[in-house]
């Protein structure tokens, strides 16, 4: 039996029971204080920026915090541009700076010609910020928080695992004081995904393959947003066009962060763009959406397949071996695209009208 089928099972039962599963339609955005509370660790990344946008415009979510990490560009690029996020959308909430090398080996050179020199798609973004970063390190900014909600926190990660890694590694005892974990991140071979940097890794894995193993193998419950699905939600510029015009000034800079993003895929034989960041938080949204297989999953932290996603499905046996006593975890094989896009769409729309009204 799949994870989903648990979950539809469990909504049969709250509805059996006068409650309502959360879905992105079941509250206002005026009763986000009390929402589900999310701690966003980014590397914005024009996928990132548009993930940050999704998740602060659902319904049903109190954002604890932003922390910064590195991937889609060094980290004091991707905390600036956090920073900046958070103050053009007037999305209230700290930014603590994350660190910016992996627990084993380098970092670098960023991926410029898929994000932009500025990491947003070469959009005018100034240098510096009003905005200040939190004191905190990334790390210390989850501990903290999480200590502050024992059972409560959703950690949703979508770029490289490090400042997870640091927080466990500094507080163990945070695993079982997480409500959940949530990433974007890895390729397992569904549909015939391969990864993105290497034909064995996907980018978020392969900027830390030590740290992801670790977030893997601690005792709270990860589940993985991988390439299999965020490769089958593809957004096309119609779509994107439409949000310029439909959604106001969140919509316009969608589309305007895009334009670069879009002409990287369509040098790269792509027609369209994925939807990689978003596609986690919409897990967040409604996991209804998607399809998971559970099981322990191990990371390659060396060799020609450094930063390969692994799992041992709960459904098979092997022999002793890596995956032994390690928590079962859960990883999306299957997603409703469509549905995914529709959610995304209503969401930002309502931003653009909220955004507005607030002005
Ligand atoms: C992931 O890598 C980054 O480029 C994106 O922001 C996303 O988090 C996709 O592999
Ligand atoms: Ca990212």
């Amino acid at each position: 039996m799949t994870d989903l089928l648990s979950r539809r099972q469990f909504s049969g039962l709250l509805a059996a029971a006068g409650l309502a599963p959360f879905t992105a339609a079941a509250a206002p955005k005026a009763a986000m204080a009390g929402g589900r509370k999310v701690i966003f660790d980014t590397d914005p990344g024009i996928d990132d920026a548009m993930a940050l946008l999704f998740l602060h415009y659902l319904p049903g979510i109190e954002l604890l915090g932003v922390t910064s990490t590195f991937g889609n560009h060094v980290v004091d690029v991707t905390t600036r541009n956090a920073l900046y996020l958070v103050e053009r959308f007037k999305i209230d909430v700290p930014v603590a700076r994350g660190v910016g090398i992996p627990l084993v080996g380098d970092y670098g050179p960023p991926p410029v010609y898929v994000h932009g020199q500025n990491g947003l798609g070469d959009v005018p973004v100034p240098d510096q910020v009003a905005t200040k970063p939190d004191p905190r390190p990334a790390h210390k900014f989850i501990i903290d928080t999480v200590r502050a909600h024992p059972g409560e926190v959703t950690l949703l990660a979508v770029g490289s695992m490090t400042n997870l890694a640091l927080a466990l590694r500094d507080d163990p005892d945070i695993a079982g004081l997480v409500k959940d974990v949530i990433i974007m991140g890895g390729a397992f071979g569904y549909f015939g995904n391969l990864g993105n940097v290497t034909p064995a890794s996907e980018a978020n894995i392969h900027d830390d393959p030590t740290a992801a193993d670790e977030v893997f193998g601690a005792k709270w419950h990860v589940t993985a947003v991988g390439l299999d699905v965020t490769h089958r939600v593809e957004m096309p510029q119609d779509y994107l066009r439409a949000l310029s015009q439909e959604a106001g000034e969140v919509g316009k800079f969608i589309w305007d962060i895009t334009r670069f993003y879009e002409n990287f895929y369509r040098k790269s034989g792509m027609p369209n763009i994925f939807c990689h960041d978003a596609s986690a938080v919409a897990y967040l949204a409604d996991p209804s959406l998607f399809k998971t297989r559970s099981g322990a999953v191990r990371v390659v932290t060396d060799g020609l397949a450094n930063g390969q996603t692994i799992q041992k499905p709960d459904s098979r046996k092997f022999p002793p071996g890596a995956w032994d006593s390690r928590p079962s975890q859960s990883i999306c094989i299957d997603v409703d695209a469509e549905k995914l896009r529709q959610l995304y769409r209503r969401t930002i729309i309502a931003g653009g009208k909220a955004l507005a009204a607030a002005k």
